[in-house]
């Protein structure tokens, strides 16, 4: 796992640059143009693996560089892979986030951005990872639902986490009405974790590398300052 600080030292200040994966309707991409955008980071392109989706409007309406690479143009999963790690690598990506991606990436992806790709997903992991995860909780009759943001390796979610929320919702029922609860928590909690990255802010606990270590505002300002 490559060193927080040397990923974002010799950007002294600048932008972090980032490219988002996507493959729908891109509300949590929206929510990081509102955010970070421009500010800690500079999303540098949008990539879907689905054509004509919500998403790559919302980038194109941000003047954000768009690119699509569907399944079906390419042999297989590890050449569509390595096509879009170059095109990630050339737009200068520094952080990768999977907003809504609804694709494994393979480790040939994931080493070419080490310690640099992000998800979102909704639930508590390591409850419920994978496809459908609402319906997955409400299948098991939880009554605490919730977001994690978290690093990607090989494994479906099963990344370092980063950031979690949860929310009470004892009577629920309905998919709808769990993602309706659940939108706000995404929409903030992503913007917070790529914006910790951006500032140098995480690490991990050298006795627990599944430890994700967030550190004070303090320290990030001193580390800022010292490049
Ligand atoms: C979100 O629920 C996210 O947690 C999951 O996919 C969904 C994407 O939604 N990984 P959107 O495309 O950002 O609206």
């Amino acid at each position: 796992m490559a060193d927080r600080d040397e990923q974002t030292s010799d950007l002294a200040g600048q932008p972090l640059p980032v490219v988002v994966l996507v493959s729908g309707t891109g509300t949590n991409l929206q929510a990081l143009i509102e955010t970070v955008h421009g500010h800690e980071t500079q999303i540098v392109g949008v990539a879907s693996s689905v054509a004509g989706v919500r998403a790559l409007e919302r980038a194109a309406a941000a003047g954000i560089p768009t690119a699509v690479f569907e399944r079906d143009a390419f042999a297989d999963r590890s050449t569509r892979d390595a096509a879009l790690g170059q095109w990630a690598l050339e737009r200068g990506a520094r952080l990768v986030v999977l907003a809504g991606y609804m694709e494994l990436l393979g480790t040939q992806f994931l080493d070419s951005f080490p310690g640099a790709v992000i998800n979102v997903h909704p639930s508590l992991l390591p409850s419920f990872p994978g496809l459908r995860a609402i319906e997955q909780a409400l299948a098991y009759g939880v009554k605490v639902f919730g977001v994690t943001v978290h690093f990607v390796d090989a494994g479906v979610d099963s990344g370092p986490v980063i950031l979690q929320r949860a929310v009470q919702l004892p009577q629920a029922s309905d998919p709808d009405e769990v993602l309706t609860a659940l939108r706000p928590l995404e929409h903030s909690l992503l913007p917070e974790a790529v914006r910790l990255f951006a500032q140098g802010a995480l690490s991990f606990d050298r006795d627990n590398p599944r430890r994700v270590l967030v550190s004070s505002p303090v320290a990030r300002t001193a580390g800022r300052a010292g490049g």
